[in-house]
């Protein structure tokens, strides 16, 4: 743990353009600097840096933040990570937190186990390349699958000796302790202690930032009677549902290419990285799980399944499209040709034919699961509507709800099936998960479902997928950070004009009606903002993109590093950013009341709700409480549509 003086140093030290500057040519525009974005391809440069703010931004793709945020996104490090690479750059000692008793034994072994992997991982490399045994066996066996020294280096591919224990020997005579060896599933005890591996070629698993935390073992044996593969024990350092192989070495195409393809074994992984395809990792051996997909996440929201085209790999696909619908990433399909695997495809074609194949056969899960089911329907109607069906079960997954909207609509052309009749059954099985998710909680009978027979279009959503919640939320922040000084002329109850800043404005008006915002990092900016307000009477900008919570100083950058504000060097833009500042109070009340009012009638519909589910269970207290908020809010309600002259939903 880095305590907080320390990170406040860092951050005091680091000098964005600097920062920036390591990695992207810079070139002075007026107050600011430009150059091309790092993140993503582009012809014209519009990735912008401002010194005066501490923050950078890319107006292309929507990168940047401030010094640590930026770092953390090009190098995919953790926020320690970048912590520590800016502290070197600056020469800032660091000083880590005091750690318990109980800390320190579970850090100094894990510091442990991870010396014996890497030196295991090194013992295997150097015995493939430099034993006579390794390169007999090992090296020869990598040579006639194809595989390049490129590669065994990229991969650290390694060999363990056959003879029994020539690991395990060598790393008791360097010291290492026996318990640990066998606790990191690198000896066994038999009659004495032996190499789990032995015999076996050896493929090092790596986590993120590119340390050896396990080990998978490939026999050189042909017998069907034994595992084709060993792979090292759950362990403090390898958690298998959290890791992938791969990882490592593909992190940065996954980032460049924003894709992601998924493949089963060890070996498609190395073989489409010698084909030329970077962006690849694998599950190997555990199936899919949600943890893994949440690593992928940290890179891309697009995943492209890759398997065999046999019965074994469908089955594996269609789990796994559920899986990565669930965790809100999109999500394509590729079926090799039966009997290939990603390995053997990848080395039986050109590099050429190989991407030809991929971008061709690429399909997204909808038209990959009604092809696959309807390929011998004939129009059979039962058929149909169990590919139907099968289709809204994955749609059904999908968190956001603007997507399943986007999908129901593909799959009605599709499928040839009216989009209200989707809609209907997609919801019934949201609703059915909902029941089944409070059962399992709350452990109460799930009740009849009540389902709205008419299709509602979702007015809550914009045409990004936000909701209108958090656009208004994210406005009012920018207002109230940006501009938290500036006057506002306001005419209040009795139409006198007023004169308030910004930021009191806002704080009386949100508060009066102790409205939430839905947004939890909004809402943790706002609670922030209202603090610092209260105690020193105004907000400043710079604690908020300098915040240590990398969230807090991502968003705040995102809301203060507008198009506007940052190219002041455009004039016309320029004028834009007086415009803004001179309307205030006009954009501000008029966000104002559309948040209110929609925040309102959101929280008497939800009150309506409760105290029908209440009134099932003759809760008369909670009745009566809700009773009284429920006229609260609808007074708030008619006062607000006085104020508005219209009839709020
Ligand atoms: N696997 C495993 N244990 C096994 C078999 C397989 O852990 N006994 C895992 C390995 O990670 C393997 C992946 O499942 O890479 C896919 O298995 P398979 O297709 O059988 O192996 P390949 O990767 O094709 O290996 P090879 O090409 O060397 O046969
Ligand atoms: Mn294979």
């Amino acid at each position: 743990m880095i305590d907080q003086q320390t990170i406040g140093k860092i951050l005091d030290a680091s000098n964005i353009v600097d920062v920036v500057g390591d990695f992207v040519t810079l070139k002075k525009r007026g107050v600011n600097y430009i150059g091309s974005c790092p993140f993503h391809n582009e012809k014209t440069p519009s990735f912008t840096v401002s010194p005066s703010k501490g923050i950078c931004k890319c107006f292309g793709c929507g990168a940047g933040g401030n010094s640590v945020n930026f770092i953390m996104e090009l190098e995919n490090m953790s926020y320690p990570e970048a912590l520590k690479y800016l502290a070197r750059k600056y020469n800032i000692p660091i000083e880590e937190k005091e750690l318990s008793e109980e800390e320190k034994d579970q850090k100094s072994k894990n510091e442990s186990l991870r010396i014996i992997t890497d030196f295991a991982g090194k013992y295997f490399n150097e015995s493939l390349l430099k034993s006579d045994e390794g390169t007999a066996i090992g090296l020869s066996y990598f040579k006639e699958r194809g595989i390049n020294h490129e590669i065994i280096n990229k991969f650290q591919l390694g060999y363990c000796p056959n003879s029994g224990s020539a690991f395990t020997d060598t790393a008791l005579k360097n010291g290492y302790k026996e318990d640990l060896l066998i606790e990191i599933g690198l000896s066994k005890k038999g009659h004495s202690l032996f190499d789990f591996f032995k015999g076996r070629v050896i493929f090092p698993i790596h986590n993120l930032s590119g340390h050896v935390i396990a080990f998978g073992g490939r026999t050189l044996q042909t017998s069907k009677k034994i595992a084709k593969y060993f792979n090292s024990p759950e362990s403090p350092l390898y958690h298998k549902s959290d890791v992938l192989y791969g990882i490592f070495q593909a992190k940065r195409a996954i980032t460049s290419t924003d894709k992601c393809f998924l493949v089963e074994g060890y070996t498609d992984v190395t073989s489409l990285h010698q084909a030329g395809i970077e962006n690849v990792v694998a599950s190997s051996g555990t199936a899919l799980t949600s943890g893994q997909i949440r690593l992928i996440k940290r890179f891309t929201d697009n995943i492209t399944i890759l398997y065999d085209g046999d019965a074994a790999g469908i089955k594996a696909a269609l789990k796994g499209i559920d899986l990565v619908l669930e965790q809100g990433l999109n999500v394509r399909v590729v079926l090799l040709p039966e009997g290939e695997d990603p390995d053997s495809f990848a080395r039986s074609q050109s590099q050429t034919s190989l991407m030809e194949y991929l971008n061709s056969q690429e399909t997204d899960f909808i038209h990959f699961k009604s092809e696959l089911l309807l390929k011998d329907a004939n129009n059979d109607p039962v058929k149909r509507a169990d590919a139907t069906r099968s289709i809204v079960d994955s749609i059904s997954k999908v968190p956001d709800t603007f997507l399943r909207n986007e999908y129901v609509r593909t799959t009605a052309l599709i499928m040839k099936i009216g989009e209200d009749v989707l809609n209907n059954e997609v919801r019934k099985r949201i609703h059915k998960q909902i029941e089944k998710a409070n059962h399992q909680q709350f452990n109460i009978a799930p009740s009849e479902p009540s389902i709205p027979q008419k299709t509602v279009k979702n007015k809550d959503l914009d045409k990004f997928g936000k909701d209108y919640f958090q656009i208004f939320e994210e406005s009012l922040l920018k207002y109230l950070i940006r501009y938290s000084n500036n006057n506002l002329d306001i005419e209040n109850d009795l139409h006198e004009l007023e004169t308030k800043t910004v930021a009191q404005y806002i704080f009386d008006e949100l508060m009066i009606d102790e409205i939430n915002f839905t947004n939890e990092i909004f809402a943790d900016i706002f609670l922030i903002a209202f603090e610092q307000h209260r105690k020193t009477g105004s907000i400043n900008q710079q604690f908020f993109i300098n915040h240590s919570d990398p969230h807090i100083s991502k968003v705040s950058s995102d809301i203060i590093a507008s198009k506007h504000e940052l190219s002041i060097l455009y004039e016309k833009q320029n004028i834009i950013v007086e415009q803004e500042s001179q309307k205030l109070s006009e954009l501000i009340p008029n966000v104002i009341i559309n948040y209110k009012s929609r925040s309102l009638s959101k929280l008497s519909k939800d009150l309506e709700i409760e105290i029908r589910s209440l009134s099932e269970e003759n809760n008369m207290n909670d009745i009566i409480e809700c009773m009284t908020k429920l006229a609260k809010v609808r007074s708030a309600i008619k006062q607000m549509s006085k104020l508005t002259n219209r009839i709020i939903p």
